[in-house]
């Protein structure tokens, strides 16, 4: 066993209650379902902000490491590639993981689930979420939904061994469960950029729906939506997110060789100077905006020398591209611009309305989920982003 001032569950509490992730309404279940008893023996660890994964680590061969990375707020990667990617070397995607501590309980915080709730989860893992639930609410209550057979079947296997047995459901969660409807919450722990309505439909009025949601642009933002008695979901963005995604609404993008002159030499693009910096589009809050507003875009980068890179934007119909490269302590760059959109010039339209909106973050945009489809605003809900529809 660890000594008090290493790291283990308490070491872990004190960093969650700190950053005010974990509440006092949480603690009990926190004690009782450990995250140790969630994880699987190998895992990569997230690093550098949780968005990318270090070397693997398996508890077999190195069993201190193991458990001082369980007892860090980083994400555990579990699996890779669906699954296809056996093995301790890391594949193309992570696909299944044990999400972020700060992350799991400031969403169950933003939940508010009360004593009697029935709570929808989708994205099962490793489970320990739905143990965490299940513990507060009554096993009876929670309803978990997990499109990948092992990786249900693994979560099943460890909730069990905890004692707590939620009905765990292998299928495709953005079809919600109908059997365990309605919910007085339901809560995502894969990224979406469109709200399932099925989620909706289940709910109960007044209920409250909990999900990370981004354009496939960038930027993903957790949003709370309440529930309303006409069947519309309503409700602000809460805080930043980098969620794995629900996997029918992952993006594929097409390469970028493959879109119309970008291989011709010498290039038909056409060429000018910007003072927009491509660095100041790499704000997450700006990559949100950009993505709501031009909800086909997609982009790239490709690092070059001494800190400078390109910065392809792309259009999902493979019509247009525009490419920008930036040079470190420069104040123009280069822009070339093919196709029948002018990609770099909506860009620059999106960052000036941003800047004139006073560089709103994630907290002043809200998203409204009704049967004919979503919209995102600013504000209030009479005050839709606008969009530019091609
Ligand atoms: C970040 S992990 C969930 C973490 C988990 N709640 C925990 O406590 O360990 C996301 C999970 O969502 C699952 N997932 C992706 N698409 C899904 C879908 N359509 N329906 C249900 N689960 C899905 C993935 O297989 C993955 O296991």
């Amino acid at each position: 066993m660890p000594g008090a001032n290493e790291a283990g569950p308490g070491g872990l509490a004190s960093v969650l209650r700190d950053k005010g992730a974990l509440t006092s309404a949480w603690m009990p279940a926190y004690r009782a379902v450990p995250r140790d008893a969630f994880v699987p023996d190998r895992l990569w660890p997230g690093t550098a902000g949780g968005n990318r994964q270090g070397e693997v680590i398996d508890r077999n061969t190195d069993p201190a490491r193991w458990w001082e990375r369980v007892y860090s707020d980083v994400p555990l990667t579990t699996q890779w590639d669906d699954g296809a990617h056996p093995g301790t070397d890391k594949g193309r995607s992570p696909t299944s993981s044990n999400s972020m501590p700060k992350m799991v309980f400031s969403m169950l915080d933003a939940l508010g689930v009360e004593r009697g709730h029935r709570v929808l989860e989708v994205g099962t893992g490793t489970g320990w979420n739905a143990a965490l639930l299940a513990y507060r609410l009554g096993p009876e209550n929670v309803v978990t939904v997990e499109v990948d057979p092992a990786v249900a079947e693994e979560a099943r296997r460890r909730l069990a061994a905890a004692g707590l047995n939620p009905l765990t459901v292998v299928g495709d969660g953005a079809q919600g469960c109908p059997d365990g409807a309605p919910y007085d919450r339901v809560i995502a722990t894969c990224g979406i950029s469109t709200v399932p309505y099925a989620w909706v439909e289940q709910a109960a009025e007044g209920a409250v729906i909990v999900a990370p949601w981004g354009p496939p642009y960038g930027g993903q933002a957790v949003a709370r939506l309440r529930v309303g008695e006409d069947g519309v979901a309503m409700g602000p963005f809460v805080m930043s997110s980098a969620f794995m995604r629900l996997r029918d609404q992952r993006d594929t993008f097409p390469p970028t060789d493959a879109f119309p002159g970008v291989a011709n030499r010498p290039s038909p693009a056409s060429r000018r100077t910007t003072a927009l910096s491509p660095d100041d589009m790499g704000d997450w809050h700006h990559m949100f905006t950009l993505g709501v507003q031009v909800p086909d875009l997609f982009c790239r980068v490709e690092r070059c020398e001494k800190g400078a890179y390109r910065l392809w934007l792309l259009d999902t119909g493979r019509t247009s591209w525009a490419r920008a490269d930036y040079v470190p302590a420069r104040t123009e760059f280069e822009v070339a611009e093919y196709g029948p959109r002018r990609l770099w010039s909506e860009a620059e339209a999106v960052m000036s309305w941003w800047r004139e909106k006073g560089e709103p973050r994630f907290e002043r945009y809200g998203l409204t989920v009704t049967p004919r489809g979503q919209h995102v605003w600013l504000d209030s809900p009479d005050n839709p982003v606008p969009v530019r529809v091609p």
